[in-house]
């Protein structure tokens, strides 16, 4: 904590030092008539900065002491807030104080850290642009004019309107659009601030058409300038983003594309965990996009010797040729080597963290039986094991009964809705009675819901279809009968 108050403090002292450097060369009479008329200006904008950096911090003391913790989090927040300021005043000061763009501020904080944090974030910045605004001289040489107050209140519509309308945004043109509809509320505020102001007598189009346009212009520029700025930020902190999530689920992710071709069973396994983890994490309200892309990598670490899985084995059983103890050492592996594969991709550790934690510390319950039956009973559990750690969010905890579900109702005969039931269920307990779930805070009644939602995904992947009739049409449209044995049933 004491590191997150400095990195608060050095923070601050740039946001200073940035706007102490904006005023003082944009000065209209000059740095000197500054530093000797307008000290006392800039003393203003220290305390109201102080004050307001100071909510930040006590906000997240109370909310998310955790997250406030990590000094690399603070630095997002303000840094993020120093280089909105540094736009926000180079278009106003440049072009017009209705052009800038005030949105891009809540719309990165949206991205970055949800709807609750932005809401509040945007509150903060939008006065720290009005105080900015009011002690400097750039706008009125005696403080703030009208324009500077309805500036205030355009800053905080249009961030609030942003967070709502690009609230449920997947995409990068969808947050493009965003900026385009937000406009209409945005011309539409100001045109009711400016209707006091009117001058019916001496009516000039140009007055109100002019700021208009520029706050339209603002918004989408706001849009513009958060799409070029989220890639920044998603690097430089390795933060999650749902545009980043989806880049990393699409055909074109390197890793995927080597599984497809590497471990094409693997992938056909992922994909189905994927289908179940997402339904999963919307039924218990968790990241829906994060649980999709963390079972698409769940298994990425069988790259290593894709032949020694099941599932992508097509005859040969290597196996066979190996004793129980080599064979379970290489299968516990692929948990740790997708950690590593992963980390060194650069991927987010969320995602790796999944790969690493999806078994737990469960048995491997085949070679055990197999070391058992070779030994005559003497073999420790431990060398037959995952070696862990189990998993640590609620995410982890999904894919691993998805996973497990996944593989065990691939060789069920019965197929049938209870009976997926009794097998899922099996899954939980036995994951429960083995203390998989110690350190993920999920609840009784999320599991069941969990639960509820695999066996219906599942009996949906794999519902009772009609027998076809084993004919087919020829080039006159005749049908003939056709022996098609079993391939008939396994094609229904
Ligand atoms: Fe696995
Ligand atoms: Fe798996």
């Amino acid at each position: 904590m004491i590191w997150s108050g400095f990195s608060v403090a050095l923070c601050y002292i740039t946001l200073l030092l940035c706007v102490f450097l904006m005023i003082v060369f944009n000065d209209p009479y000059g740095w000197k008539s500054y530093f000797q008329e307008e000290l006392s200006s800039f003393f203003s904008i220290c305390v109201c900065s102080l004050l307001l950096f100071a909510i930040v911090f006590y906000y997240y003391y109370i909310e998310d002491r955790e997250f406030i913790s990590k000094p690399k989090n603070v630095f997002l927040i303000f840094l993020n807030m120093v280089i909105s300021v540094a736009f926000c005043y180079i278009f106003g000061r440049y072009i017009g104080i209705y052009i800038r763009p005030m949105a891009m501020f809540a719309l990165i904080c949206l991205f970055l850290f949800g709807r609750r944090q932005a809401i509040m974030l945007n509150f903060v910045f939008s006065l720290l642009m009005f105080t900015i605004d009011t002690y400097s001289n750039n706008f009125e040489a005696s403080g703030a004019t009208n324009a500077v107050y309805i500036s205030l209140v355009l800053a905080f519509v249009c961030g609030t309107f942003a967070i709502f309308l690009a609230g449920n945004v997947k995409t990068r043109g969808g947050l493009l659009f965003t900026g385009v509809v937000l406009s209409v509320p945005t011309a539409v505020v100001l045109l009711l601030l400016e209707l006091p102001e009117m001058n019916y007598e001496q009516f000039n189009w140009i007055n109100y058409v002019a700021p208009g346009s520029y706050a339209i212009l603002g918004c989408i520029i706001s849009a513009v300038l958060a799409l070029a700025m989220l890639p920044f930020y998603e690097a430089l902190f390795n933060r999650l983003t749902v545009f980043r999530l989806r880049e990393l689920t699409s055909a074109n992710a390197p890793l995927l594309q080597r599984l497809r071709t590497e471990a094409p069973g693997t992938f056909n396994h992922s994909l189905i965990v994927a289908q179940l983890a997402e339904s999963c994490a919307i039924a218990i309200g968790e990241n829906a996009e994060l649980a999709r892309a963390a079972a698409y990598y769940h298994d990425v670490g069988k790259l290593k010797q894709p032949d020694c899985f099941t599932e992508n084995q097509t005859g040969y059983n290597v196996h066979d040729e190996l004793t129980p103890e080599l064979s379970a050492d290489i299968i516990r592996s692929h948990a740790k080597d997708g950690y590593d594969l992963l980390t060194a991709a650069h991927l987010p550790k969320a995602i790796a963290d999944v790969a690493r934690e999806h078994h737990g510390t469960l048995p491997i319950k085949y070679f055990y039986d197999k070391a058992m039956r070779l030994s005559g009973g003497d073999a420790n559990i431990k060398d037959y094991s995952y070696l862990g750690p189990t998993p640590s969010s609620k995410i982890a905890a999904i894919i691993m009964i998805a996973d497990a579900s996944e593989a065990s109702s691939r060789v069920l005969r019965d197929r049938s809705p209870e009976n997926v039931e009794r097998v899922v269920r099996s899954i939980i307990e036995e994951r429960m009675d083995l203390d998989q779930f110690t350190d993920c805070n999920i609840t009784m009644r999320e599991l069941t819901v969990i639960k509820q939602t695999i066996v219906d995904a599942l009996s949906g992947v794999h519902h009772h279809r009609v027998k076809y009739p084993a004919i087919r049409f020829n080039r006159a449209h005749e049908a003939v009968k056709e022996d098609l044995g079993e391939e008939d049933d396994a094609k229904s």
